[in-house]
Order: structure tokens, then sequence, then C-alpha cells
């Protein structure tokens, strides 16, 4: 069974897809089974690729890393989520633009919150 938010990758095409619904079936893109994305957390390339959650006056400001991610048309963050007391904001990045996003929700009345960045090269990664 594929659990739900799950990310899965087409190695040969690299579609990336979450799952939204858990089922039984068996997840296959270009004819070839996906693969499913492991969170990392630490290890080589840490510093540019783990979530950094900062509280702000007007919600929460998620940056990539200490050390700003490259931006490039090959190698990008492509999204950046926070999930807030079970709901789940994502913004979608470019190359060229800040391995950054911004969410304007009250810190106040979220209770528990976790964060997640998908790199087009090295994966899935959380704090
Ligand atoms: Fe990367």
């Amino acid at each position: 069974m594929t659990p739900k938010n799950d990310v899965y990758r087409c190695r040969v095409c690299d579609n990336v897809i979450e799952i939204l619904k858990s089922g039984d079936g068996k997840l296959v893109c270009c004819n070839a089974p996906m693969e499913l994305l492991k969170y990392r957390s630490e290890g080589s390339g840490e510093e540019k690729h783990v979530p950094v959650l900062e509280k702000t006056e007007s919600g929460f400001k998620v940056m990539v890393g200490n050390m700003p991610h490259p931006m490039e048309e090959n190698h990008c963050i492509d999204w950046i989520e926070i999930r807030a007391d079970g709901k789940i904001y994502r913004q979608s990045l470019n190359p060229g633009e800040e391995p950054q996003a911004e969410f304007f929700l009250d810190p106040e009345t979220v209770n528990q919150i976790s964060v997640r960045s998908y790199c087009s090269i090295h994966g899935l990664w959380k704090s």
C-alpha cells in the first residue's frame, strides 16, 4: 500500500507525484516502477538542502539550507512545503528564484508543523 503523502519519482522521465489517497496498486511510469523518495535530513549536502523554518510576524519563512541551494535549470529546489495541523501549503519554485518561501499563517494558532523540500537532483529533504 502506498502511504498517503509519500512522494515518488520516475527514474526515466523525472515525473514526481505525491500520494493523496492510499491504494494497493504499484506505481508505474515510462513502463518502470516509480521510485519512493526517502526523506533525507542529514549527511552529504545537508548544508544546502535541509529546510530551515523561521517564525515571522506574518507567518513562517522557509529557507532551503544554511548555504543557499543552487537555482539552476538542471539543479534547483522545485518546491517547499509546510504541513501545519494537517493542512498542506506548497510553494513551487523556478530556476533563478531564491530557494525560499513564505507562508502567511498565524504562528500562534499552529500547533504542529513540519517542513519538506524537493531538490531536482538530491531528492526529498525534511526538518
Ligand atoms: Fe541539490
